[in-house]
């Protein structure tokens, strides 16, 4: 990515690009050149992929091609949503340690946490137990988002019949409509596969409490953790 950031005087386009920019983004009369400069400066994140570099910018991606630094096209931010494959389930340790809430203030968790039984209970051996359901948020072929289900005794657990949900993004990926799309996925999977609810364990903190609530989720329980934390138990009926 530092390769992109001292050639950043090298980017360029053609005008047909430079229209599509301007279009997608709606960046009306703004230099297009200028405006992918300033955006590569204040990335929230930069991938390679291929033989290209894709810029994360609030919500906006552009594609540059790494060896020319031309400035091929720039869109919204757009992840497809599809159901989990088998060779996804490797990428569900980075999503259950993304799903841990850290309230402000305190201590980003280390990544072995997930090891932890009452945390690696939502992913150990998935795939191989009924109830286990998920789709995943991919974007420019990264997979950047998952939101999966599984009857287990964890904190959500509330009877055999009703699924329990995680989800979590990639921290860059927040904010942009991805979650509600995949819960919105998820939730057509889990009925298809014969369940009419579907539960969740939140910390009352979590901002995402919001978020459930949006995508039809009730508080049926307020109850503390076994590490002391409030936490709300949520039910959706679908
Ligand atoms: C919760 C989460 C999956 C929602 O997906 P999203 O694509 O960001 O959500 P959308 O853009 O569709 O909706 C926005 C809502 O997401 C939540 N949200 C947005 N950014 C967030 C962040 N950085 N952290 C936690 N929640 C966030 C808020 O509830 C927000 O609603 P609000 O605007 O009323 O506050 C995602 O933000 C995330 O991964 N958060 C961290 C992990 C997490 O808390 N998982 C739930 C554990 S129970």
């Amino acid at each position: 990515m530092d390769n992109l950031i001292n050639n950043i005087e090298k980017l360029h386009t053609t005008a047909l690009s430079k229209a599509r920019v301007r279009n997608n983004l709606h960046l009306g009369t703004l230099d297009v050149v200028e405006w992918c400069q300033q955006a590569v400066e204040h990335a929230n994140y930069i991938m390679k992929s291929g033989k290209n570099y894709y810029v994360y910018y609030n919500g906006d991606v552009i594609t540059i091609n790494a060896h020319s630094y031309t400035i091929i096209t720039a869109h919204k931010i757009n992840a497809k949503i599809r159901v989990m494959g088998e060779s996804d389930h490797a990428c569900l340790d980075e999503f259950l340690y993304q799903a841990i809430f850290i309230p402000k203030g305190e201590d980003v968790p280390p990544r072995n946490i997930i090891n932890v039984p009452e945390i690696f209970i939502y992913i150990k051996n998935f795939g191989e137990e009924i109830g286990d359901l998920g789709v995943v948020a991919e974007q420019n072929g990264q997979v950047v988002g998952a939101a999966w289900t599984r009857i287990i005794h964890a904190y959500g657990h509330i009877d055999e019949n009703i699924p329990e949900l995680a989800i979590s993004l990639l921290p860059e990926f927040r904010g942009y409509g991805i979650g509600a799309k995949l819960m919105k996925k998820l939730f057509k999977v889990i009925e298809e596969n014969g369940y009419s609810q579907t539960s969740l364990s939140v910390q009352k903190d979590n901002p995402a409490v919001r978020f459930y609530q949006r995508l039809g989720y009730e508080i049926i329980n307020d109850k503390v953790d076994h590490v002391g934390n409030g936490d709300y138990l949520m039910i959706k009926i679908l």
